[in-house]
């Protein structure tokens, strides 16, 4: 059987780009600071492009997406005992800022096709504990948001989304992040926008703002968020914080130089050229994809493909083939292809969260409840990640060329009901 020819990785992001290089080179030749206490300077700057290109009045730069999380659960207000529903499908840090509040994450669902948390099952898991619901995007995929911020308004419940996989993309003509209450998104390691490690947060509402600020930062930022209350006329919150001016201080600042390198991207206008030249090579792939009866591509929503499309997970049809998913996975490794089944198992599966009891947590029922996310479960079995190809068209049609071949050339030797 044939085998790709293009040496790997065949997804190549994550690496500073020459303009990242050339910006940061300059920011340290001239002598830009390596630490700042207050928000000018970088990160004035960052957070102003930010907070405009959302509309939004706040962003909150910090040093990772976690950070970010902790941030927005404190931010709403999140204390112990409270119910939060989550995606059992998710990462690991939409969900562990509660475990060290004390509050009880409740696990709910996923839509089978898309991966993302159902609306009906967060309606159905609300009790009067709940005080807020967190969505993922998984993937850069939207979740249903108007379904689900009908949900929360109907339930005065507050609505935290990540947004971690899903910079600058929108649903319904709307961007993600700017439904709910306050957003948080990483722009560490191989995200779509990155610096390397960072995460900021965004939000509209002057108290998330301020007591995000406070979890994160110490006399000086925080005094100065404080501060910015009483000019916006948000006297009573003003007068409701001001003695918590030295903040708890975290420490969740930003390293500025990865403030400089993530400026540099989103100013020059550069992430959105590179987002371009994904989007080119993954409709392609899309399209082709669909050659394949083993093969699926994944669900995607109107606007993915404009935005970061994170990742592209596609699905192996088991009853399509005569050898077992894992196997026909292995083998096409083998033959250089970048595939793999994930390693984001859903949550409920993993044994931090079936023991929640062991960290002091007390709950009424259960976080886990045995047999409840057959969504999930469908959703993940069979799953394969494929690279999100990023290099523009021009290289990576002859890649993508190789991947569909290859598809069909196992599909002829391992496929049930085999093409004549
Ligand atoms: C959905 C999601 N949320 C949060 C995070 C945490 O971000 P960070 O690694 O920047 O802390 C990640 C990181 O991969 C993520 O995928």
């Amino acid at each position: 059987m044939r085998s790709i020819t293009f040496p790997r990785p065949h997804f190549k992001w994550g690496k500073p780009t020459g303009n990242q290089t050339r910006t940061l080179k300059k920011y340290i030749d001239e002598g830009g600071d390596m630490s700042i206490y207050g928000d000018s300077g970088i990160y004035e700057q960052l957070e102003n492009w930010l907070c405009e290109y959302y509309d939004v009045n706040y962003t909150i730069l910090t040093n990772t997406g976690t950070s970010a999380l902790n941030s927005a659960y404190v931010g709403i207000g999140v204390q112990r005992g409270d119910e939060v529903i989550v995606p059992t499908y998710t990462f690991l840090a939409t969900v562990t800022p509660l475990l060290r509040i004390g509050a009880v994450p409740v696990f709910a669902d996923a839509d089978p096709l898309t991966g993302n948390v159902s609306p009906e099952d967060i309606e159905r898991k609300i009790t009067d504990k709940t005080k807020a619901v967190a969505v993922t995007h998984m993937w850069g995929v939207a979740c249903d948001m108007e379904k689900i911020m009908t949900i929360a308004n109907k339930h005065n419940l507050k609505v935290v989304e990540d947004c971690s996989h899903a910079h600058f993309t929108r649903y319904k003509g709307k961007l993600l992040g700017t439904y709910g209450h306050v957003a948080c998104f990483s722009i560490g390691a191989k995200k779509t926008l990155t610096s390397g490690e960072g995460g900021f947060l965004i939000t509209d509402d002057p108290e998330i703002y301020v007591r995000s600020n406070l979890l994160g930062h110490f006399e000086v930022r925080a005094e100065d968020a404080i501060d910015r209350l009483k000019e916006e006329g948000f006297q009573d919150l003003h007068d409701r914080y001001a003695g918590y001016h030295t903040g708890f201080g975290e420490n969740y600042r930003m390293h500025p130089y990865s403030a400089v390198m993530s400026h540099a991207l989103v100013s020059s206008g550069e992430i959105f050229d590179l987002i371009k030249k994904r989007s080119e090579s993954l409709r392609y792939f899309t399209e082709q994809l669909d050659k394949v009866r083993f093969v699926s591509a994944p669900v995607l929503h109107e606007g993915y493909f404009d935005g970061a499309m994170y990742g592209y997970k596609g699905k192996v049809h088991q009853e399509k083939l005569n050898i077992p998913v894992k196997d026909a996975v292995g083998m096409l490794k083998e033959l250089n292809m970048e595939i793999k089944l994930p390693d984001s198992e859903p949550l409920h599966r993993k044994p931090l969260f079936n023991h929640l009891q062991d960290l002091g947590i007390s709950y009424d029922r259960p976080a886990v409840s045995e047999g409840q996310y057959p969504g999930a479960e469908e959703y993940f079995d069979g799953r394969i990640s494929l690279p999100t190809f990023s290099q523009g068209i021009g290289l990576d049609r002859p890649l993508i060329d190789e991947y569909i071949a290859l598809l069909l050339d196992f599909e002829k030797e391992y496929g049930l009901n085999n093409r004549p």
